[in-house]
């Protein structure tokens, strides 16, 4: 069912704000989402009413605290099709990347051997690598993308061999928006035994996503992004390979036993995934996740993807229309998230976005974190990005397209 955006958004207390004398027209969604008021009130009810420390305490509160920390961690597993025990909980999408690069990275690449990234990666999913390739003397192979924004599969292929241990890409590219095919990615990796990892970030929040369908090793998203709060995130590592990697961070809630003799302590890890959970957790953020989660499935993620699809359709016709403004990515919004990236010939991107925000709309401008695409792409003074959700509507993206227009014949130059 097609989902109604005026509803929905009276869910989201600040979109009710004026920037600048105008109302809030909110298209920085790939930076950050905001927050409807049911995953608000949800860490709210968390510490007015159930505050305590989890997995330690025989009081009740603990207990409660307990039972939705652990509740929690199933309904984000469903959301992915995951096993409870495969979703370890992060900070955010980078630091679930580091997470495998820290584990299994550091134990399974050796030297010579090889990890292949693409060009359209965020940093967060390139220097976890360099790192990893500098000290484990690996290779580092980047894979092109096509003039037009796709991901070169050819190029891919190529740089595929026999000592390929691990392929990290983006399943959509948070400046681009191509989805790519993870399909046709996770079959060249199976092809040699290496292993796939998923930077989610901007598909778990926009469509659905089914780990046993894509068959990764590793998916990797952040709470933030997907209505939830900060500082949450998920790393979901394939149940074989959790049961082998060793825990990198240490502390408590990891362990079942730990003996200290003279010169030396033995420990027996906690089940997974608890053993790499090590201290205090986000509780209030695990919380906050699963009520975001509660949420996007009510909505439906098959109509949110729609919906954006539809906003994205709009906003490329009348960007492309436009004199002086160069599109980015893919022609068609079918094979695009809902994310819109261009330039106004003769400005600054932090130009385009201040003069925007005069007008209450927030767009991002700069390199977005992903430096090598932007080289790639010849914008070495970066992009504008409109990135849409599930609030947007057809009426904010017009305001925007005309604003954009006024911009544009205010500062002609004929
Ligand atoms: C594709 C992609 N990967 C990784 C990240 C990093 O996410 P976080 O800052 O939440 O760790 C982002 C954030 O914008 C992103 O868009």
């Amino acid at each position: 069912m097609a989902l109604n955006p005026y509803k929905l958004r009276k869910d989201f207390p600040i979109l009710n704000r004026k920037i600048n004398g105008y109302p809030l027209i909110y298209f920085d969604n790939a930076a950050t989402s905001q927050k409807p008021i049911q995953v608000i009130e949800a860490i709210k009810k968390f510490y007015e009413t159930h505050n305590a420390n989890i997995h330690r305490g025989m009081h009740t509160l603990s207990q409660e605290a307990s039972d939705m920390y652990d509740e929690s961690r199933s309904k984000i597993a469903k959301f992915i099709n995951a096993e409870e025990e495969e979703i370890i909980f992060v900070r955010s999408t980078t630091e679930a990347i580091n997470f495998v690069a820290c584990t299994w990275a550091l134990e399974n690449i050796g030297e010579g051997e090889e990890i292949v990234i693409s060009r359209m990666e965020h940093h967060s999913n390139i220097l976890p690598w360099r790192i990893v390739s500098k000290i484990k003397k690996a290779r580092l192979k980047v894979a092109n993308i096509s003039p037009v924004g796709s991901l070169d599969y050819e190029n891919l292929q190529e740089l595929i061999t026999e000592k390929t241990k691990l392929i990290a890409i983006v399943h959509v590219s948070n400046v681009l928006g191509t989805i790519n095919d993870l399909e046709k990615i996770v079959k060249m990796a199976r092809e040699v035994d290496a292993k796939l990892l998923v930077d989610g970030a901007q598909s778990v929040p926009h469509m659905p996503v089914d780990v046993k369908k894509i068959d990764a090793d590793f998916l990797a998203f952040s709470g933030h992004k997907m209505l939830g709060p900060t500082g949450i995130g998920v790393l979901y590592m394939k149940k074989e390979i959790e049961e082998e990697v060793e825990p990198f961070f240490g502390g408590g809630g990891t362990i079942s036993d730990v003996n200290c003799r003279e010169d030396e302590c033995s420990v027996e890890w906690a089940s997974i995934p608890l053993r790499f959970e090590a201290g205090t957790p986000n509780i209030a953020g695990v919380i906050g996740l699963a009520a975001a989660v509660e949420y996007l499935d009510k909505v439906g993620m098959e109509a949110i993807r729609i919906h954006e699809e539809k906003l994205t359709k709009i906003a490329l016709e009348k960007l492309r229309e436009m004199k002086r403004v160069k599109v980015y990515g893919l022609r068609e919004a079918e094979n695009r998230a809902g994310i819109v990236t261009f330039n106004v010939e003769g400005l600054h991107p932090h130009e385009v976005a201040s003069f925007l925000d005069q007008y209450g709309i927030a767009v991002r401008s700069g390199h977005h974190c992903a430096l090598p695409l932007h080289r790639a792409l010849g914008a070495f003074d970066g992009t504008v990005r409109a990135s849409f959700y599930l609030y947007n509507t057809i009426e904010e993206v017009e305001f925007f397209i005309g604003e954009l227009k006024e911009l544009i014949s205010k500062f002609s130059i004929s």
